[in-house]
């Protein structure tokens, strides 16, 4: 809760459509003031299209309450002033400059002194590789790239689509650590497909389903109720002990062997 006794974020009926097709139709999510909470789904469910929406990378209506204050219809480049920072699905880092030139370009004019000093006490791996160029790092390092600018500015909140996505299991728990480090600091939102590292990390979690919210109260009663995490996950009979290694059981595809989903990566707004 923020000191009005709001949640930090505060999403109601989210609705997004694009190129005439209806993505998400009635999101409501809150998020924390502390700590992870953690926006679940099976792939296209569509988690990365509502974090999309908050930034307004997408046109989109409802309410997007940040910090107190109606932001729904704010540039993107105005309600990140206000203090998220974003760390998107496919990391961002430019793997031809170094690890402190990925961060220099991170550093927003007016955001006051840049956080080195919270960056480097956290991730002592980027000051210490600082030379290193980018595309040389685990993707473990480069996750800590990816959530180190976002801590630079003074941020409020953290948005993190997927860090864990595509890692070997040894480097999701180096990316776990680092998200529990970061989260130490500010709130953060993770979407998240690898349930062992949501029930680590995560209080609250919100699943959505077909673009709407389906559910959502703490992480672990979902995670410890078979039921209701096959039905809203698709997860049958296993699910991670909390002894269980962070690099097992995912959500799984909506549609395993289905057709492909597109995703375009530009031109989102035509239409
Ligand atoms: N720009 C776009 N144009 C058309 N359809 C889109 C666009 N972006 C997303 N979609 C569709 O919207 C749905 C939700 O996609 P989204 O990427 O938000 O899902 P997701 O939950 O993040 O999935 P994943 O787990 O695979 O990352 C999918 O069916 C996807 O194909
Ligand atoms: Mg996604």
């Amino acid at each position: 809760m923020t000191a009005t006794g709001e949640p930090l974020l505060a999403v109601r009926d989210l609705r997004v459509v694009i190129g005439g097709r209806h993505i998400l139709h009635g999101v409501d999510l809150d998020v924390a003031d502390g700590g992870v909470t953690a926006l679940l789904g099976r792939n296209g469910a569509g988690k990365t299209t509502t974090v999309r929406a908050v930034l307004g990378l997408v046109p989109r209506s409802g309410s997007v309450r940040f910090a107190g204050l109606e932001t729904v219809r704010l540039a993107t480049h105005t309600l990140v002033r206000r203090g998220i920072g974003y760390a998107p699905e496919d990391r961002g880092i430019f793997a031809g400059l170094t690890v402190a030139e990925n961060l220099r370009l991170a550093e927003r004019p007016g955001a006051g002194e840049p956080a080195y000093r919270l960056v480097h006490e956290l991730f002592p791996e980027l000051k210490a590789r600082a030379g290193q160029l980018a595309g040389t790092l685990s993707g473990g390092q480069q996750q800590m790239v990816a959530i180190g600018r976002t801590l630079l500015n003074g941020n409020r909140l953290i948005i993190a689509d997927e860090p864990t996505k595509g890692l070997a299991p040894r480097v999701v728990t180096e990316v776990a650590r680092v998200l529990e480090r970061a989260a130490q600091a500010v709130p953060v939102l993770l979407v998240e497909q690898n349930l062992a590292l949501v029930r680590r990390l995560a209080g609250p979690c919100v699943v959505l389903a077909d673009g709407r919210t389906a559910h959502s109260g703490p992480a672990a009663e979902l995670l410890a109720d078979a039921e209701a995490s096959r039905r809203l996950l698709g997860v049958a009979r296993h699910l991670p002990s909390s002894a269980e290694p962070l690099g097992g059981s995912t959500v799984p595809s909506r549609s395993p062997g289905g057709p492909p989903r597109a995703v375009p990566a530009a031109g989102e707004a035509a239409g």
